[in-house]
């Protein structure tokens, strides 16, 4: 049996601790019977603690960024160790909302690094701004992949989730919504920028995930043809409805 991942991403929402542990139990509920599918929350790192003692067996925790430094003089940072000990098991790096706010691609491969060391699991942000007709696209991709996987030891990645996550295809702000075909070919474009820099076995190794106006009707075509292990899921993560259909979606494919 195929195993997917289906990881939502509830960026900054809910607005309560009642209503994160509300859709998270209601999350476990609903996905009891669920056997084909690991499901992963990030919530906003303040309702990490309280939400340990809801998540149960079936769902692991993610936070959605971190420093790459153990310690020290960093304000309003919290550190991989902490995000551990705090019970999370992945922490989503580079995400474009992160990104577009000034992250480099340095500091994201910082932060890979920090997050491999104290045995966490990082789902790496990839992604377009916007696309042109003249392929300018494919070259930022490339200096952005080179950047953010530089000098990774090789046994990690296969470790390492990469979420291709078009920023045009993001949000309601959304150009519009990416076909399952552009999410394999860019797809096999980094696994070959990877294996360029590596080798193909690296490549092959890493795990992938679309991500960018995941919903349940397409759910299922980025899946099949999107060349992907699992999804990375904003608006509909929220919506308890939503995101359990996505999920019986996933587990009934595999
Ligand atoms: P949406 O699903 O809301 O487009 O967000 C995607 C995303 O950014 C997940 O990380």
């Amino acid at each position: 049996m195929k195993n997917s991942y289906i990881i939502a991403n509830w960026k900054m929402n809910p607005n309560t601790l009642r209503e994160a542990g509300n859709l998270v139990a209601g999350i476990a509920k609903n996905i009891r019977i669920i056997k084909n599918a690991t499901v992963v929350i990030a919530p906003p790192s303040i309702y990490l603690y309280p939400l340990q003692n809801k998540v149960g067996k079936k769902i692991k925790l993610a936070a959605q960024d971190c420093h790459f430094e153990s310690d020290g003089a960093h304000t309003g940072e919290l550190s991989p160790r902490m995000l551990k000990n705090a019970g999370v098991a992945y922490v989503i790096l580079g995400h474009s909302e992160q990104r577009t706010a000034g992250e480099t691609s340095a500091e994201v491969n910082e932060k890979i690094k920090a997050v491999l060391k104290v045995g966490l699991i990082p789902i790496v942000c990839i992604g377009e701004t916007k696309r042109d007709t003249e392929h300018q696209y494919l070259s930022f991709l490339e200096t952005q992949v080179k950047e953010t996987f530089s000098g990774i030891p090789l046994a990690s990645f296969s470790k390492i989730f990469i979420a291709y996550e078009p920023l045009w295809a993001i949000g309601v702000e959304a150009n519009r919504e990416a076909t399952p075909e552009e999410s394999i070919e860019m797809v096999i474009f980094i696994k070959r920028v990877l294996a360029d820099m590596y080798t193909t076995k690296v490549a092959e190794s890493i795990r992938f995930l679309y991500g960018g106006s995941v919903h349940p009707e397409n759910a299922h075509l980025f899946l099949i043809h999107g060349g992907v292990h699992g999804l990375l899921v904003g608006r509909d993560s929220l919506n308890l409805k939503k995101f359990t259909k996505i999920i019986e979606i996933t587990n009934g494919l595999n």
